[in-house]
């Protein structure tokens, strides 16, 4: 099969969350041991995978629209395919499946969420006989963990420890795109992460989007503080995880925040709303007392811990004092970083059929004074660091200006420093370095490199 795509290009565009970008990196590994390689854009690609999010409307349509207007694309110069090759996977492709083709019939390819292994095959099948090529499984028989993977940078990797959810919010498709969670076993994990850390990768993202019900489906109990403490034991530098469901977040896990060497003072917890009232149509099985109560706990063991969370703003039936609840929880706990979206209907979802009366305006304006307590509540959290230094393990550049470092400190913010005179960022992206902190703003720090080798 490796001869048909020997000299081909391929681009990949991913949306949606990290589990996608961590299958898009699986998809480029497949690709590139067949002999591929990969380019930046469209233009030069004989291959072009669209990696799809559907959690709300906008990605949606975006992605139908793209796919669209690449109707007339001719083949490339030089490329070994009659056409230009075009596959959707991901969440669309999962619930969609031949619908996409359907409606975009010069697709050549749809695969899920649970067979990514099988686009060599799909693709090489199109390529050789033509017409549409469209595979979509009920669920996954093997951990696409063991399929080859081009890690997008060389000191980080993305772990994945769960697929699947079985939480079923009521506003959410991710359990009927992604499937039962399904957990890998202990072994499997502490296995790929050792390797990780002898490739010299220094930190590593546990996956799931749960991963604090990590392991109830294969040993009936969650195990997922065993797990932070086998990856902590590879000599890991960097420890991260996310998603963290707060009807999950356990003691013994809240603990290992102070005794792990390796995990990072920093915590992804969202609680979608501050009322009760909606936290329950929400099927979230939690209520803000027990939120609020996770957040001290999680202070008790590490006072300065920076926290971030998920909002939904103008869920079905939400009322002003319900959005006031949540304001209130934000303004409360202080986070770092607050993602807020305003809800989006997902068919066949239980919220879909929620009566839904308030107004878009009246969305759109608790939406905007939602995000303008974010920013507030970001800049405050951030003065602390001002004249402290902090660890930052580099990335590259920033993307206005080449001359400045960019990268992360241990809370995840995003640090800029200026390069040191006479050293090139190629040797010291994926290396520690200290930063005094001179100015503290809403979405990053700024300062100056004291030491090279932190
Ligand atoms: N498993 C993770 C992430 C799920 S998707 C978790 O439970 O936190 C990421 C975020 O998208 C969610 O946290 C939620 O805030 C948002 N989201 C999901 N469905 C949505 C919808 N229908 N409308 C608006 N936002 C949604
Ligand atoms: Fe969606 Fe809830 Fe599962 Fe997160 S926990 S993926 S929000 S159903
Ligand atoms: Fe989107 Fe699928 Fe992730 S719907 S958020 S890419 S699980």
């Amino acid at each position: 099969m490796s001869n048909l795509f020997e000299g081909s290009t391929f681009c990949i565009h991913t949306f949606g969350c990290q589990m996608n970008k961590h299958d898009s990196e699986r998809v480029a590994g497949m690709l590139e041991g067949l002999g591929a390689l990969p380019v930046d854009t469209i233009e030069e690609a004989d291959i072009v995978a669209f990696m799809t999010c559907c959690v709300r409307e906008a990605a949606d349509t975006r992605l139908y629209g793209q796919v669209a207007s690449m109707k007339n694309i001719s083949v490339r110069e030089g490329s070994p395919f009659n056409k230009r090759l075009i596959a959707v996977g991901g969440c669309i492709g999962q619930r969609d499946g031949a619908k996409l083709t359907d409606e975009l019939p010069h697709l050549d390819v749809v695969f899920g969420t649970h067979n990514l292994g099988s686009l060599p095959a799909l693709l090489t099948a199109a390529a050789q006989e033509g017409g549409h090529r469209v595979e979509v499984l009920d669920a996954a028989d093997d951990f696409s963990s063991s399929l080859p993977t081009d890690r997008e940078n060389a000191w980080a990797a993305w772990l994945p420890i769960t697929v699947g959810c079985n939480n079923f919010c009521t506003y959410c498709i991710v359990p009927y795109v992604r499937g039962r969670e399904k957990s890998r076993t202990l072994e499997d994990i502490a296995q790929e992460a050792q390797g990780y850390v002898d490739a010299g990768v220094k930190e590593i993202t546990l996956l799931g989007q749960n991963v604090n019900s990590y392991g109830r489906d294969l040993y009936g109990e969650p195990r997922f503080a065993e797990v932070l403490d086998a990856v902590d034991a590879t000599g890991i530098e960097r420890l991260r995880f996310a998603t963290s469901h707060p009807k999950d977040l356990t003691d013994e896990v809240i603990a290992r925040f102070g005794t792990l060497r390796s995990l990072m003072p920093a915590l992804h917890l969202p609680v979608q709303s501050g009322s009760n009232r909606i936290l329950k149509a929400m099927n979230r099985r939690y209520t803000r007392e027990h939120y609020l109560d996770l957040v001290k706990k999680l202070r008790a063991v590490v006072p300065d811990i920076a926290l971030s969370t998920d909002i939904i703003v103008g869920f079905p039936g939400e009322t002003e004092e319900d959005f006031l609840e949540t304001y209130r929880l934000v303004e409360e706990v202080g986070y770092n970083q607050v993602f807020t979206f305003i809800y989006s209907k997902r068919e066949g979802t239980p919220a879909a059929s929620m009566e839904d009366d308030t107004p878009r305006e009246v969305i759109q304006e608790r939406f905007d004074r939602l995000v303008d307590l974010v920013q507030r509540k970001a800049f405050e959290a951030n003065q602390d660091e001002q004249g402290s230094v902090v660890p930052v393990l580099v990335e590259g550049t920033s993307k206005r200006d080449t001359s400045i470092l960019a990268g992360r400190s241990p809370k995840n913010q995003t640090v800029h420093a200026p390069l040191p005179a006479g050293v090139e960022i190629d040797e010291l992206i994926g290396t520690t370095v200290s930063v005094k902190v001179d100015e503290a703003r809403t979405w990053y720090l700024s300062g100056t490199v004291v030491n090279e080798d932190a």
